[in-house]
């Protein structure tokens, strides 16, 4: 199977794009993919959630800086970590990281860096690369990950103003592909913090499905406090959900990282 690079990317803070992540990932693992996750914000939330601890050992930034200076090595294998409660690789961000946009604007070619990096040989080896990307759309960082993606796929918080993160990430989208038609590049919009017994929650689905039909997750992803307590380092359960089956959460990623698979396979 060919690897799958998916971004994982709106302009909206807070609506669950490392917890999509997370949980994607763990998800596939679980269905027998080999995985690999990749921190693309400052903020490193997601290697915190996979228990990185700042280890002296070079992490994203490196990686995008030796490949803008020409001074890369082979050994991609140096900026790959395992986290054994998940079953992924992952690649960390650490502070560094938001000093990289001078790095990558120096670039002749400052939106191709990643997709120079990640269409190595040596991330063949996956059948899924994950990009949590941050919270921005018109950002180097972003734009790197979604012209080096297969996919783009949309968290969207079944909340007010659900809406309006949309029609300007598809546009960027469009733009840095250079397609109009930007159906086959979407993974699909996920609805996350859904909370059925409110008519906002519905709404938002409901509208989600009559604009792009197929490319809705068919299952949302219920708000609840586990999912909180899921991303709070100071629990002991912190980490993905999909490994316990009496997770509603996890059994929604589940679910989607199932859908996911199966598009590969349609493929
Ligand atoms: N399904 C959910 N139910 C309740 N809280 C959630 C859910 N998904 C995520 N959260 C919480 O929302 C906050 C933001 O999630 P996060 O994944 O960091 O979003 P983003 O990466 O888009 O900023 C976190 O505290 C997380 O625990
Ligand atoms: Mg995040």
């Amino acid at each position: 199977m060919k690897t799958t690079i998916i971004s994982i990317a709106i302009e909206k803070g807070g609506v669950g794009k490392t917890t999509t992540t997370l949980n994607i990932g763990a998800g596939l693992h679980l269905l027998g993919k080999k995985v690999l996750l990749v921190d693309l914000d400052q903020q490193s939330h997601l290697s915190r959630w996979l228990e990185y601890e700042p280890d002296g050992k070079p992490a994203i930034s490196e990686l995008i800086y030796q490949e803008v200076s020409g001074i890369r090595s082979n050994d991609n294998s140096a900026f790959v970590r395992h986290s054994d409660r998940e079953g992924v690789d992952f690649i960390p961000a650490n502070k560094m990281l938001g000093g990289i946009y001078a790095i990558l604007g120096a670039d002749g070619q400052s939106n191709t860096v990643l997709s120079r990096i990640f269409h190595q040989e040596f991330f063949q080896q996956y059948d899924f690369i994950l990009f949590d990307c941050p919270t921005a759309v018109d950002n180097l960082l972003v734009s790197n990950a979604l012209l080096c993606s297969d996919k783009l796929l949309i968290p969207v918080q079944a909340e007010k103003f659900a809406y309006e993160g949309i029609p300007p990430m598809l546009q960027r989208y469009m733009a840095i592909k250079q397609t109009q038609d930007i159906a086959p590049l979407l993974a699909g919009f996920l609805v996350t913090m859904y909370n059925g017994r409110t008519t906002m929650s519905k709404d938002v689905l409901g509208a989600l499905q009559e604009s792009y039909g197929k490319l809705v997750f068919s299952e949302p992803v219920p708000m609840l406090q586990e999912a909180r307590n899921s991303t709070d380092e100071d629990n002991r359960q912190c980490g993905s959900l999909v490994r316990y089956g009496s997770s509603r959460v996890g059994q929604a990623y589940l679910a989607a990282a199932r859908e996911l698979v199966d598009q590969e396979a349609a493929q």
